[in-house]
């Protein structure tokens, strides 16, 4: 990926990431609701492949680079890329990150979202999810033409630091419509340098992921996915796949069916 051109998405295509995107909102969606203490990661999954199947669509990330699941749940200081697992069982007051992503008629959909289970975070987790929440806000309100990919980012990062927490700088958002990663990368920090402008018909997915301590990470030397906090702090992960159109930008993700 890295650099190269950005898509600009004709009225055809956009019409194909709606419904992808709208698949995926609302597999995301219900899965959140089913987030029960006492079930474990994998029922999430299995749960996953079949509201996802519901759509008509398939699973955008079962397969990709040989990932084994059919979304990604993350629990606690794990940051993305979590695998349903039967022997993992969800407590209350667990941070649960969701990330779902859904094919259909060629375009993908991609969103993720953090919730408590049992529904009763404790106080710093309830501050982490919420400001990661209104970073992305505030990142996607960037998201507009006359402002640079930078804006977002730049945006990102100070809500993040206000609330004295850290952004993951190793892994970013991206384009997203046609392929599940098109360029451009979208940091959640500023990068010094030439940003390119935003336009309208660009599909960004914008994804910040946020650390209640360092922002450095590990991945698991077993299951080669996993990513965690190098000093198992808490994360949350909320991600939104948005359109630039020439007003206010587009949230394809935003869950109108449930
Ligand atoms: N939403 C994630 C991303 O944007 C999903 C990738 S998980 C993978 O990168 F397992 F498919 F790689
Ligand atoms: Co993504």
């Amino acid at each position: 990926m890295v650099n190269g051109k950005i898509h600009l998405y004709s009225q055809a295509e956009v019409e194909g990431v709606r419904i992808a995107a709208q698949a995926s909102a609302a597999v995301l969606a219900r899965l959140c609701e089913a987030v029960t203490p006492g079930m474990s990661t994998a029922d999430l999954d299995m749960l996953a492949e079949s509201f996802i199947r519901e759509t008509g669509g398939k699973s955008a990330f079962l397969g990709y680079r040989g990932y084994p699941g059919h979304i990604c749940v993350s629990l606690n200081d794990e940051v993305v890329h979590g695998i349903g697992r039967p022997d993992r069982i969800i407590a209350g007051g667990d941070l649960v990150s969701l990330d779902v992503g859904v094919t259909i008629g060629g375009y993908v959909g991609d969103n993720a979202r953090t919730v408590c289970a049992g529904g009763q975070p404790g106080e710093l987790a309830a501050h982490l999810m919420q400001t990661t929440a209104d970073a992305l806000q505030a990142g996607i309100d960037k998201a507009r033409p006359g402002n640079c990919l930078n804006d977002i980012g730049a945006t990102v990062e100070r809500i993040v630091k206000a609330a004295r927490f850290e952004v993951v700088r190793d892994m970013v958002g991206h384009g997203c419509g046609i392929q599940m990663h098109e360029p451009p990368e979208v940091p959640n920090y500023r990068v010094p340098g030439k940003s390119p402008a935003l336009l309208p018909g660009m599909i960004l997915a914008i994804e910040p992921m946020v650390n209640a301590g360092t922002w450095r990470i590990t991945v698991d030397r077993k299951d080669g996915w996993t990513v965690r906090t190098a000093d198992g702090s808490l994360s949350a992960h909320f991600e939104h796949q948005i359109l630039i159109t020439e007003n206010d930008p587009e949230i394809l993700t935003w869950p109108k069916t449930v």
